[in-house]
């Protein structure tokens, strides 16, 4: 009797192995023949009752079912795995002949791109580039520009006090200085660089920017050369004429001192936000470098003069790429960096 239906069992199994259409399915057949509480194990308690020659017969007929069901079983489950692994293989796939990406490649700061093309100009115009310390003197800074004790530029509320009589620069101008020292005029330079002024920060504020410093020191400078050379330089910068006007401006270290106004090429004069509907944007202060600032430097007043610039390259390269927030240039953003 028992023999019949292990027969009948492991017909019935073979078919819904085969025919079992997931892996999860063929397990719950699995554990419900093979398993602990299956039926094989059924069939296996019942045979305790059976005389001794007759339960080692069906014992060995049922070991022979269940080693061919396991068999079977397995086969199956290779075949689910395998077609899983096929499924897996048409999604995830990488093409390992594919060059690398690479790092990503940085790009020049709009500041560090305008000064590089400020220096190639003056360069080609035979100006030396000069370099100052970010922190400087008090003498260099004011003393030597003429800039009175009592000047409100001296005021706490402008300029990063240091230690000692030692500040950080408020200006790229004791750069003048430096050059007077170091090079014999007749001479020409520029200084490019980063200046600080304690002020509040916003859109049109920053307590960090750059500025690029110009002076050029001979035996008969005009008012006529300066204008020449910021002409040259505003030119050669656009790429097109550049109208300039010179107002009157008062810098301690300059006689006659000026500030130069372009005609505002974001609406070419017609007035917009940027030049605040007046048509004309300051560009920089300018002059002929004082008397007194020569003399400080040993130099004869009587014998050289010259002029001198002060170009503010942060407000320039804001208007260059049409940047309506001052603080995105020190941002460090990339969102922002990767426009230029
Ligand atoms: N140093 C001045 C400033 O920062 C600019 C300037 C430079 C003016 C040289 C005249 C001559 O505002």
């Amino acid at each position: 009797m028992l023999e019949a239906s292990l027969k009948e069992l492991e017909a019935s199994a073979r078919a819904r192995i085969v025919s079992a259409s997931s892996a999860q399915e063929l397990e719950a057949v699995r554990v419900e023949v093979l398993g602990r509480k299956g039926v094989i194990a059924g069939i296996s308690k019942q045979m305790a009752g059976l005389p001794a020659e007759e339960r080692s017969a069906v014992g060995r007929h049922l070991n022979a079912v269940k080693r061919a069901l396991e068999a079977e079983f397995a086969a199956r489950q290779a075949e689910f795995a395998e077609a899983r692994l096929a499924a897996r293989l048409d999604t995830e796939w990488v093409d390992l002949t594919l060059p690398a990406p690479g790092p990503r490649p940085g790009r020049m700061h709009p500041i560090t791109r305008l000064q590089c093309e400020i220096e190639d100009l003056f360069l080609s115009m035979g100006f030396a580039v000069l370099d100052g310390p970010e922190t400087e003197t008090e003498y260099n800074n004011f003393d030597a520009l003429n800039i009175p004790r009592d000047h409100p530029a001296r005021d706490a509320q402008d300029t990063f006090w240091l230690k000692g009589e030692t500040l950080l620069r408020t200006h790229t101008s004791p750069v003048q200085i430096r050059g007077l020292a170091k090079l014999k005029p007749p001479l020409r330079m520029i200084a490019p660089g980063r200046v600080f002024r304690n002020e509040s920060v916003d859109a049109s504020h920053e307590h960090t920017f750059y500025q690029v410093e110009g002076m050029m020191v001979d035996r008969e400078v005009s008012i006529a050369h300066l204008i020449y050379y910021m002409k040259a330089m505003l030119t050669g910068l656009f790429h097109r004429e550049v109208t300039v006007r010179l107002r009157p401006g008062y810098f301690p270290f300059v006689e006659p001192g000026f500030e130069l106004d372009i005609h505002c090429l974001i609406c070419d004069g017609a007035g917009c936000p940027v030049c605040k509907q007046s048509g004309w944007v300051e560009q920089m202060g300018c002059g002929l470098v004082h008397p007194n600032v020569l003399r400080m430097s040993g130099l004869d007043p009587d014998v050289w003069n010259g002029w001198a610039f002060g170009l503010g390259l942060t407000r320039l390269a804001m208007m260059r790429y049409g940047i309506d927030d001052i603080r995105l240039l020190q941002s460090g953003d990339l969102r922002f960096l990767y426009q230029f």
